[in-house]
Order: C-alpha cells, then sequence, then structure tokens
C-alpha cells in the first residue's frame, strides 16, 4: 500500500506526494472577484502539495455570493489567475481551480437578484456580506429552460480556467452548494426530470460534468462532494443511496479524481453522526478517490494504508503550514491556524504563517 509521500498519477499529472491542500476559501480577490498578487504568494508558498485544489472560485455573476472570492467569468479574473499559476508552476507545483455556483446561499445584497436553487427554498443561518452578517432569502426554483445555460456557465468557467494555466477543475458539488441542492432530496422538491429518484436528483451533477469533461477533458476535471449529513441546510434522508449512486455516474466519465469531505462526530469544521459514506464510494468508484476532514498524519497514512484512499487533502493544517510534506516527513510540530484571519483581507494569518527551519 502506498504512503503519503508516494507519487500519485492524477489525470496528466504525476504528484509527487498524497498530501493535498483541500479548497479554502480565505477572501483575499477585489470586490470585482479578481485575484490579487497576495494570492499569488500564499499559492506559491504551498507549492509542495501533492496538488493544491484552490479555494472555491465563483462561474459567473449568478454563482457568486461571497464577499472578495475569486471570479473565473471575466477577462481581468482570468489575467489575474494566470499569476497565480504561474507562480505555483514556477514554485515546481500543481494546482487545479474549485469551480462554485452558491445556488440558494447567494446574498441578493452582493448581486441585486433573488438567488436561484433547485427549488424555493430558503438556507438556514446567516451569509457573509460586505455589511456583515445577513438571514438569507428564499431562492426561486430554476426553470427547465435555464439549465443548459447553467450548464455553460460552468463549461465556460472551466475553459477560463485552463487559458488562466490551472491544471484542471474539480466541480464544487459539495457542502451545501448548488450542486448538493439538486442532489439531495431535502432542498429538491423538483416534480420534472431533475427531481424525485435519485437517478433524476444527479441529473444535473452528471450533465455538468459531461460538458467539463467536454470543454477540458475528463484527465482535467475532478468532483467534491460531502455525504454524510447535513450541510448548510441540505440534507438527504438516504445517503448511502444517493451518494455511491452518484460516485458510480462519474465512472462514465473517467474523471482525474472524486473527493469526499466527511466530518466525523467530533468534527472540528462541521460534525456528522452518520457514517461515512466513503467505504461505499470505494467499492462503485473506479477512480482516483480522496478523502478529506479532520486528518492529520497518522490518520491520513492509516487511511492509505487500509486501502480506503489514494490521497488525502488537508484543509486547515495546509492553511497554518505552507510547508506541510516537509513537516510531517521531518516530523516537526504544527502551526496552528488562527480563525480571525480566515476570511480577514490582507497578509495577516494568509501569507504570514512561517515554514520550518
Ligand atoms: C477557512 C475555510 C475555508 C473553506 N473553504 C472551502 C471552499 O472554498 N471549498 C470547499 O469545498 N471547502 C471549503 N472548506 C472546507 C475544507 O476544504 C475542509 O473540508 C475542512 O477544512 C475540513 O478539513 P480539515 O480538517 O483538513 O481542515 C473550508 C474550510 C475552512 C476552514
Amino acid at each position: 500500500m502506498p504512503t503519503l509521500f508516494d507519487p500519485i498519477e492524477v489525470g496528466r499529472l504525476t504528484c509527487p506526494n498524497r498530501i493535498w491542500m483541500a479548497p479554502l476559501t480565505r477572501g483575499r480577490a477585489t470586490r470585482d472577484h479578481v485575484p490579487t498578487d497576495l494570492m499569488s504568494t500564499y499559492y506559491a508558498q504551498r507549492a509542495s502539495a501533492g496538488l493544491i485544489i484552490s479555494e472555491a472560485t465563483g462561474i459567473s455573476v449568478e454563482g457568486s455570493g461571497w464577499p472578495y472570492a475569486g471570479g473565473l467569468w471575466t477577462a481581468a479574473q482570468v489575467a489575474h489567475w494566470r499569476n497565480v499559476t504561474d507562480a505555483v508552476h514556477g514554485a515546481g507545483g500543481r494546482i487545479f481551480a474549485q469551480l462554485w455556483h452558491m445556488g440558494r446561499l447567494v446574498h441578493p445584497s452582493l448581486h441585486d437578484a433573488q438567488p436561484v436553487s433547485a427549488s424555493a427554498t430558503t438556507a438556514p443561518g446567516k451569509a457573509h456580506t460586505y455589511d456583515g452578517r445577513h438571514a438569507y432569502v428564499q431562492a426561486r426554483a430554476l426553470t427547465l429552460a435555464e439549465i443548459p445555460r447553467l450548464v455553460g456557465d460552468y463549461a465556460a468557467a472551466a475553459r477560463n480556467a485552463i487559458a488562466a494555466g490551472f491544471d484542471g477543475v474539480q466541480l464544487h458539488a459539495a457542502n451545501g452548494y448548488l450542486i448538493d441542492q439538486f442532489l439531495r432530496d431535502n432542498s429538491n422538491q423538483r416534480t420534472d426530470a431533475y427531481g424525485g429518484s435519485v437517478e433524476n436528483r444527479i441529473r444535473l451533477l452528471r450533465e455538468v460534468v459531461a460538458a467539463l469533461v467536454d470543454a477540458v477533458g475528463g484527465a482535467r476535471t475532478a468532483v467534491r462532494l460531502s455525504p454524510n449529513g447535513e450541510s448548510q441546510g441540505v440534507d438527504d434522508s438516504n445517503q448511502a443511496a444517493l451518494f455511491p449512486q452518484a460516485a458510480a455516474a462519474l465512472n462514465d466519465f473517467g474523471i482525474a479524481f472524486l473527493e469526499l469531505r466527511e466530518p466525523g462526530p467530533n468534527g472540528t469544521f462541521g460534525k456528522s453522526d452518520r457514517p461515512p459514506v466513503a467505504p461505499l464510494i470505494r467499492k462503485v468508484f473506479n477512480g482516483v478517490l480522496v478523502l478529506n476532514s479532520d486528518y492529520d498524519f497518522a490518520r491520513g497514512q492509516a487511511e492509505l494504508a487500509a486501502g480506503g484512499a489514494d490521497a488525502i487533502a488537508f484543509g486547515r493544517k495546509f492553511l497554518a503550514n505552507p510547508d506541510l510534506p516537509h513537516r510531517f516527513a521531518a516530523d516537526l510540530p504544527l502551526n496552528s491556524d488562527d480563525p480571525k484571519t480566515w476570511y480577514s483581507q490582507g497578509p495577516e494569518g494568509y501569507v504570514t504563517y512561517p515554514t520550518a527551519s
């Protein structure tokens, strides 16, 4: 069985290790969702990851609802992402762009439009806006006529990602965002071909992945799911039926990898009492499988040794330790992350975490 330090082929890439950086929203772009020089520095600092998965990046005005998050729908955004990818590649790294449509979690104060979702539902809790936290508003259901345009928006963002120098794209189908709102039966109340049966609820996922593969190739397409339990109000009555079927549907496309975020009962970024679906998915998904949530070195190593995964994605540990693979290899202590600077603007808590000497 491989160790975290063994290389792995992923699509057209050879990743030098299996210690990957999980996608992390950090809010360091401009108000027009254009990446900044600070972002080039931050990602280049983390180039020793086997693979970096970028922060969630908006595919369109409609889908973008996080203050100062990056986007991939304008020429200026693409040009500035090119600086980031050049910096990562110059430092010897590899980076996929995570493609994001937030669906009902887009607050109208960001774009002055009612958010869209599978159905007319309202997320619990409060949105991050430029003006503090505000309650979410009710979404409107996307019409059948709008879905081809939505799928096209994902494909256009994927083409833009490749034009910006990314090594591939990861569809964000996790954490209660738009694709997840279609997947799960408490947020998808549709009675058309996109709602009801599991087959129907995974239709949008399948169509978007097909469009991404058509746009940039299966070797440059990946997916993230968060199967076990509630996420931002989105939940399913039978996760053990839904998610293995969704993962098996991805076999048709020869994607680069599938990543799963599954917190446990004592999770420190979300918790779930439901069992992980990863063991079921491992049996039916025939590509590279990456697991995430609360892993440390020993648990990650044990997961690979047991054959449960091919790589592990580390979120907060990479956020706070730019040289995480080196620290693991040399058994060095880790910096801990400071939640106060997760989404703050500026360099503090972003590019200021020290590397080990
Ligand atoms: C500050 C922060 C930002 C995050 N942003 C994203 C994101 O943009 N996309 C995503 O899929 N998950 C996001 N997550 C979830 C992480 O990718 C990961 O699932 C979570 O941190 C658990 O992994 P860890 O225990 O290794 O940190 C974020 C988590 C944190 C702490």
